[in-house]
């Protein structure tokens, strides 16, 4: 039994849904919680950047002595996963093979959707994990941005837990607006006969009582945070370092403004948030030296001659 605690970052506080899966597959498991709200959204911001973040924020999990790190953003597994494991000793879990492995568990019509950022679809990453797993599946996918932009406001909006103010919302104006825009960015997958959505987003599982209307109750939707939550478990168990007694103490930090963070994770994670570190964008570690690292020789597969 390994005591330390599992680092999870996101963009912002979309990787809140992963933590709470976390929380509810690991009830004794600590989180350290990092979510870079001053730099979010990272879904329209080049790959480089984006890698950037992740190393920086993965180093500033290291040092707060982590047994595990999760890369609780799809954008941000999308450019950052495979340089972010070749950077730290711990093991790092992304939220994209996950919810592929889900995804071509529960099609039986091999078709399969995507919805995530402009960086996590063009970055075609799904696809690649979905195809690895099993070639005979087609993938379409679409990027939904102004989904997290939903999300964001209902945060900012509605009182109460964000899954039933947006499921149950009664404001006319926004749910019909929302329904538009479901619909505008959703018909193609249908008309695609799509059986299995994947919510490519940390965001979306917080929207999906509406997609699920829109798609309808013969599409599964493919939320990777309790998926992500399975592989942590089982990575735990192989290494023998599940936490299996005792009361598991959170934190959370963040960049970006610690009040709002209380009051919107709160809702997200569906549990108190009493105490939130501010860390300032310019004290997060340096990464130059890390970046050569990780992006240096060796990083192929080697042939043993
Ligand atoms: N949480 C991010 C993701 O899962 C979406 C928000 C953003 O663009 O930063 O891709």
């Amino acid at each position: 039994m390994d005591k330390r605690p599992i680092g999870v970052f996101d963009s912002g506080l979309g990787g809140l849904t992963v933590a709470r899966a976390i929380m509810d597959a690991l009830p004794h498991e600590s989180i350290v919680y990092f979510g870079d709200t001053a730099r979010c959204p990272y879904g329209p911001r080049d790959q480089g950047e984006v890698r950037r973040f992740v190393l920086e924020i993965g180093s500033w999990l290291a040092a707060h002595d982590v047994k595990l790190l999760v890369v609780a953003c799809n954008t941000a597994t999308a450019a950052g996963l495979a340089l972010a494991q070749r950077a730290f000793d711990v093991p790092v879990l992304g939220v994209i093979e996950p919810g592929a492995r889900a995804a071509v568990q529960a099609t039986t019509n091999h078709s399969v959707g995507v919805i995530g950022t402009v960086g996590t679809v063009e970055s075609g990453s799904y696809s690649t994990a979905v195809r690895a797993l099993d070639a005979g599946v087609t993938v379409y996918s679409i990027p939904t941005p102004k989904f997290v932009d939903v999300v964001e406001a209902g945060l900012r909006m509605g009182p109460g837990t964000l899954e039933d103010w947006l499921a149950e919302c009664s404001d006319v104006v926004i749910r019909s607006s929302f329904y538009e825009l479901a619909r505008d960015y959703l018909d193609p997958l249908k008309r695609n006969d799509i059986d299995t959505l994947i919510l490519g987003c940390t965001h979306f599982p917080l929207l999906s009582a509406a997609i699920g209307q829109v798609m309808g109750p013969r599409v599964t939707l493919i939320s990777s945070a309790e998926e992500t939550a399975r592989e942590v478990a089982e990575t735990l168990d192989r290494r023998d370092q599940r936490a299996r007694s005792g009361q598991p103490q959170h934190s959370f930090a963040t960049t970006g403004d610690s009040r709002e963070f209380i009051r919107f994770g709160s809702r997200v994670l569906r549990r108190p948030i009493v105490r939130v570190e501010h860390v300032d964008i310019a004290d997060l570690p340096d990464v130059d030296s890390l970046l050569a690292f990780a992006r240096g020789p060796g990083t192929e597969d080697d042939s043993c001659a």
